[in-house]
């Protein structure tokens, strides 16, 4: 008896994954140095040097240490980092004046940092939680969060990290009408080429709490971020935040957090095609590194495929904890 021969594949889908050499040359998306931010935390002080217990390998520095950490990125290849200021309770107050202090630690490591490695991009958080003593990103008036008044300090803020030299303002707070008004204050201050990537489509996400432990912000937050930060349900709103901060004004957008909103990523690139960024938040960087302290999974591999997914979804960039271990694996 002669066996039944199966029809042969019309398509072998195989063939083009064969050899490292087939794959590379059929590759669609690439992941190098060029895509990172490497967001940081400043602190007060000198020499200083602390882990965040929640973030296993960041740390918080201050601005001599910032320094340093600039220049091993910049060494590394990657193009910009992230300033985000650590403040304790004795640092925030209620009118949040330090947000907008020429002199707090934040704007003295972006001069620092400016003078001693000019060819690193440097932007800045703009949002008031990190000096409010309700860890709120804006005034809080009677239980409420009051948008007008908090866009008023917002642009104080952006325009002192402007002047201390930032390249690009990064409004996280998801205030209404906050991007056309830090535009107009760095147009009219004379700073027409400082860029604004604006945190357009922030979720009120559960993944920020260890961003909250590095700040210093979770013992001090009252409630929620819900009345400004989307709603995790919800997908339209975000393209129509991206839509109206571009109008207003934004030269990047982003999409936060990360890997749980690659969907959104990819609508937001298929329907603006503006440079758009994720930011792989402290949440999902702890989730990968606690399971590969344990073990259980290759905590290498596990970060650069992350990576990867955000290129595969459309964005341009990725802000990510992971950014020098990423470097140093992609410079091989
Ligand atoms: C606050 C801000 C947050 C993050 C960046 N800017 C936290 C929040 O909205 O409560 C989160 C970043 C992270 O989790 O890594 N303005």
């Amino acid at each position: 008896m002669k066996p039944t021969v199966a029809p042969f594949p019309a398509a072998r889908l195989r063939r083009t994954r064969q050899s490292p050499a087939i794959r590379g040359l059929v590759r669609q998306n690439t992941l190098t140095v060029d895509d990172l931010i490497w967001p940081l935390f400043v602190r007060s002080g000198d020499g200083i040097e602390e882990h965040v217990p929640s973030m296993p390998g960041v740390m918080r520095r201050s601005v001599d240490k910032m320094v340093e950490a600039a220049r091993e990125a910049a060494d590394l290849g990657i193009p910009a980092i992230c300033i985000f200021p650590y403040t304790g309770m004795e640092e925030r107050t209620e009118d949040c004046a330090g947000a907008w202090d020429p002199q707090n630690h934040a704007n003295r490591a972006i001069r620092a940092i400016k003078a001693e490695v000019p060819e690193l991009a440097i932007m800045t958080d703009v949002a008031l939680d990190t000096y409010n003593i309700n860890g709120h990103d804006g005034f809080v008036v009677e239980g409420e969060i009051v948008n007008d008044a908090t866009v008023e300090a917002l642009v104080m803020m952006a325009l002192a990290q402007a002047e201390a030299g930032a390249d690009i303002i990064g409004p996280s707070d998801m205030m209404d009408g906050r991007i056309g008004a830090i535009r107009a204050a760095l147009e009219q201050a004379g700073h027409q080429d400082v860029m604004i990537l604006s945190y357009a489509a922030k979720y009120a996400s559960a993944f920020y709490g260890p961003f909250r432990d590095a700040v210093g912000a979770s013992s001090a937050l009252t409630g929620d971020k819900k009345t400004y930060q989307m709603d995790p349900a919800n997908s339209d709103e975000a393209l129509r935040l991206v839509e109206r901060d571009l109008r207003e004004g934004a030269d990047m957008v982003m999409v936060k957090p990360g890997l749980p909103y690659l969907d959104i990523c990819r609508r937001v690139k298929d329907t603006f095609g503006a440079p758009t960024f994720a930011y792989q938040v402290s949440g999902e960087y702890a989730m990968i590194k606690a399971a590969a302290q344990n073990g259980w999974i290759d905590g290498d591999r596990v970060m650069l495929e992350s990576l990867m997914a955000f290129k595969r979804a459309g964005c341009d960039g990725i802000l990510t904890y992971f950014a020098p271990a990423a470097a140093r694996l992609l410079n091989g």
